[in-house]
């Protein structure tokens, strides 16, 4: 059976690569809908850009809908220092020719599953998740009919990157966070552990260059200005490609080792908000909720990315 997805983004510069990889036309997935959060920019900006990548990859038959436009309970933080004010650098931006659809997107994705069958449809989160949070509020039976939640978010030994304990997604939503873990559906986690194993460096750059088509030098300039924060921030050789885990773990899942985990979220802390507390080496009996990705082939997520660059 064609596997279903939703995604919910917030482009975002590693969020427009994870859409470049699963944008390419395919009989192996259908996406339902494109869903969109304030995040990395605002939720003008996000749900623009989303529009404007899907008409760049020709793949305008995707609907986006627009989310939520702040977390939960707290105010919206937003990464412009890593994403630009637009919330994409090294895109020639332009007023994307399909606008929103009028319907929320979490009534779209509360409609989209009660009429689905049980475990058949699979959510792709790598912004806030503030949109799946409020669905699963406002229709808790939608746990039901979700096949996965394959996000993007978290951290353990790496650290945090938005505050020493806090990965940025996790902290924007910390409330949304543990409403998604705690939902009883099957999680699986990309965190800062795994992400920081796959660096856009200039070796994949070279790569990427190569391929001979508008999505991929599109691509290339995206992590070329992308780059220049993480590098300087972690003197690295390229930025973490974070986004595109979930999406490469849909195309090619023994790319990864993950372990079943239990992982709660610190809320209310003013010091550690959005730290992710993965129970690694099971120092509780607490349900394991997620499983958590640790190890990447790194080599083989940069096939896998060029190869679907190829395609356009
Ligand atoms: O911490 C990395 C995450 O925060 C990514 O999803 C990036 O797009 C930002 O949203
Ligand atoms: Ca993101």
């Amino acid at each position: 059976m064609t596997r279903k997805l939703i995604i919910d983004c917030d482009p975002g510069q590693d969020d427009a690569i994870n859409l470049f990889l699963a944008l390419p036309p395919t009989d192996d997935y259908e996406i339902l809908g494109i869903t969109v959060v304030a995040g990395n920019v605002g939720l003008d900006k996000v749900s623009r850009n989303a529009r404007l990548l899907c008409e760049l990859t020709g793949r305008t038959d995707i609907p986006v809908y627009e989310g939520c436009a702040a977390p939960l309970k707290y105010p919206l933080v937003t990464a412009e220092e890593v994403h630009s004010r637009e919330g994409l650098e090294g895109v020639e931006l332009f007023e994307p020719s399909v606008k929103a659809q009028s319907q929320n997107a979490v009534d779209f994705i509360i409609e989209t599953l009660m009429a689905a069958e049980d475990k058949s449809i699979t959510l792709l989160p790598t912004g806030p998740l503030t949109n799946i949070a409020a669905a699963l509020q406002k229709e808790p039976a939608i746990a039901g009919k979700i096949q996965e939640i394959v996000l993007m978010g978290g951290a353990l030994r790496e650290g945090g990157n938005i505050t020493p304990s806090a990965e940025f997604n996790i902290y924007v939503d910390p409330h949304a966070a543990q409403i998604v873990f705690d939902s009883g559906c099957q999680c699986i986690v990309f965190g800062l552990d795994v992400t920081h194993q796959v660096l856009s460096s200039d070796a994949v750059l070279e790569r990427i260059k190569a391929v001979d088509n508008e999505v991929a030098q599109t691509a290339y300039n995206l992590l070329t200005f992308y780059g220049r924060y993480d590098a300087e921030k972690y003197g690295s050789n390229g930025a973490p490609l974070h986004d595109p885990c979930t999406m490469a773990y849909i195309l090619k899942p023994e790319l990864f080792d993950l372990k079943a985990c239990n992982i709660r979220v610190e809320a209310d802390s003013e010091l550690t908000r959005g730290h992710t507390a993965v129970d690694f080496w099971y120092a509780t009996e607490l349900p394991r909720n997620s499983l958590w990705a640790y190890k990447v082939d790194a080599d083989g997520f940069f096939d896998l990315l060029v190869g679907q660059l190829g395609k356009y």
